[in-house]
Order: C-alpha cells, then sequence, then structure tokens
C-alpha cells in the first residue's frame, strides 16, 4: 500500500485532530502518502481530497473539532454514493481508508469494506456508543466538560433553593448522562436506557425536597424519551408537585468544542497510529479501540450490527449514592 485516506465523519469529537495528526505522521514515517477528505463522507462522494504534509498538521494537536471538517451524510447510506466514494478513491491511487467517527461513520465504514475497498475504522464519538471500543475519543473531554458545568450550576442551585433538570447529549445512549450523574452527583438520572416518566422525577424532587435537601439535579438524555422538552413540559403543569423552584439547562454542543483532554490526545494518537499499523498489514475491515487498558480491534462486521448496553450496576449505584 502507497496511499491512504483519512476522513473524519458524523458529529465531531475532541481529539478527532490528534488522531489525524498520528495518521498522517505515523503514515508518512511509514512511508506513505497521505490524503484528508474533507467535509466527512460529503466530501468522499464528491472526491474532495487533499495531499497532507507532516506540516500542514501541525498546530491542530490542542484543538478541538476537526481540520478537515465533518459532515452528516444521507445520500452515503446509499450504494451508488458509496461506489462513486470508492471510484474517487482509486483514481486518486488511494488504496486503503481511515475513518475516525462513531455509530453511523464506522456503518459506512463497514458498507465501503463490504464492496471491496480495504477500510479501517477508529472509534470516535462523544457518546461512547460504540460496541467494540470500551471508550471512544472526544468521551472524557466531553464528560469533563459537562462535569465542570454541573458543579457551576450546583453552586447556583444551592443558594436559591432550586432544582435543575440539566440535559446532556447522548443521542441513544446513556453513558454520559450517567457518568454524569455519578461523577457530579444527581438526585435523579433518565437515559434511553432507564427512562424515568415525568410524575416519577417530580416525586423524587419532592421528597429530596421533604427531605431537607437544599437542591437538587436531574440529568437527562437528549435522546430519551423523557428529554428536557418533555419534562420541562410537565413541571409546568405540576408545579406544585415539585416542591423547588425549578431552572432547566440544556448543555448542548458546548460539550462538543473545546481543546481535547490529554486523555483524548493520548487515546486518538494510540489509535490514530494502530489504524496505520493494520492498514499496512492489509488487515483491513476492524474498528481499532480501546479495551481492558489497550488498543482493541474488532471486526467492522460485528461493530456495525451490535449495540453496546449500559452498566445496570452503575445506574443501581447512581441511585445508592444520590439518597
Ligand atoms: O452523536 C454525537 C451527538 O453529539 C449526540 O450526542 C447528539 O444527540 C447529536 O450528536 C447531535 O447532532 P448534531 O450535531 O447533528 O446536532
Amino acid at each position: 500500500m502507497k496511499r491512504v485516506a483519512v476522513v473524519t465523519s458524523g458529529g465531531d469529537a475532541p481529539g478527532m485532530n490528534a488522531a489525524v495528526r498520528a495518521i498522517v505522521r505515523v503514515g508518512i514515517d511509514a512511508g506513505l502518502e497521505v490524503f484528508g477528505i474533507r467535509r466527512g463522507y460529503m466530501g468522499l462522494i464528491e472526491g474532495d481530497m487533499i495531499r497532507l504534509t507532516a506540516r500542514d498538521v501541525s498546530g491542530i494537536l490542542q484543538l478541538g473539532g476537526t481540520y478537515l471538517g465533518t459532515a452528516r451524510s444521507e445520500e452515503f447510506k446509499t450504494e451508488p454514493a458509496q461506489r462513486r466514494s470508492i471510484k474517487n478513491l482509486a483514481k486518486m491511487g488511494v488504496e486503503g481508508l481511515v475513518v475516525i467517527g462513531g455509530n453511523g461513520s464506522q456503518k459506512g465504514a463497514h458498507a465501503l469494506w463490504r464492496l471491496g475497498f480495504p477500510v479501517v475504522g477508529v472509534a470516535s464519538t462523544v457518546d461512547n456508543d460504540l460496541y467494540g471500543s470500551d471508550i471512544t475519543i472526544g468521551v472524557d473531554t466531553a464528560l469533563n466538560i459537562i462535569i465542570e458545568s454541573v458543579d457551576r450550576i450546583k453552586t447556583t442551585a444551592e443558594s436559591h433553593h432550586r432544582a435543575f433538570l440539566i440535559e446532556v447529549m447522548g443521542r441513544d445512549y446513556g453513558f454520559l448522562a450517567l457518568m454524569a450523574g455519578i461523577a457530579g452527583g444527581a438526585e435523579v438520572v433518565i437515559t434511553p436506557e432507564f427512562e424515568m416518566e415525568p410524575p416519577n422525577v417530580a416525586e423524587e424532587l419532592r421528597l429530596a425536597h421533604e427531605h431537607g435537601k437544599r437542591f437538587a439535579l436531574v440529568i437527562t438524555t437528549d435522546g430519551a424519551k423523557n428529554n428536557a422538552e418533555t419534562i420541562e413540559r410537565y413541571f409546568k403543569e405540576h408545579e406544585q408537585e415539585i416542591g423547588f423552584e425549578w431552572r432547566v439547562t440544556i448543555l448542548g454542543h458546548v460539550q462538543r468544542g473545546g481543546s481535547p483532554t490529554a486523555f483524548d490526545r493520548l487515546l486518538a494518537t494510540r489509535l490514530g497510529a494502530a489504524a496505520i499499523d493494520l492498514l499496512q498489514r492489509e488487515d483491513t475491515g476492524k474498528l481499532v479501540g480501546w479495551a481492558n487498558g489497550k488498543v482493541a480491534y474488532a471486526p467492522l462486521d460485528i461493530v456495525a450490527t451490535h449495540n453496546k448496553t449500559l452498566d445496570a450496576e452503575m445506574r443501581r449505584l447512581s441511585e445508592v449514592l444520590n439518597r
């Protein structure tokens, strides 16, 4: 293999740049030419790629977002778009592709691989919902941003004796909410796996108030049925059930921005380097992730067809801790 390409796809995640930098520099060190695809799978369909030198990726290690740009592409889910992408890569003499991204992106990577193109995935999403990797690039940074925000909210909540309803990212996987609930000390955690109906949330808050708590936190997930919008609607109509005065904070895309933590930079660098190693050995069709404290490899066949489950023990712990 002489030429390889890298694409960042789906939602950006802090650390993606560190992975791109590692892929470019480790690739060049191994004698490869490395190309960067701009704007995710959209750029791949359009053949929008540039040769990257070691200098091109200097100064991006500490930056959030993705230097290459990213996008969510509905079109890429279709076979004609995937075939066009493979043609674009072949036209440039590219023989291997690294896809840095989460669930949707790795499904796309799997599709390209099934069509015969050598692909390696790198596990990257703030949601941490990728099967085959204990932790993904961006999670540590996002969680730290959430915890800092929760701590800040706590101080004002305590001053005013209020309850706060905080919504975090995660989509269909409640990892961020659950970990934030434990590390931030929430009274109630709601995830798509462990829903709680609004009247029960109100009841928990009322009990917390009755038990003399000076403030209370509810952390919910953007993709839960009972997300901030649903609960807020109920709270507005049932103010008297809650006990506390209350406010809502949706953390939103703040969670995905900002400089990656040292953990995410190191994880991204190691996964990027391992991806080049796999391409060189022509051992493709795999996701490079992290499991049991080291780099781990999972077949894209499995990754694309399995869902991660949220740890029920951790959920139980979150309930016990916040009495
Ligand atoms: O998949 C990452 C994620 O941040 C989810 O947690 C969130 O639900 C979604 O992306 C938001 O998507 P977008 O950035 O396209 O609004």
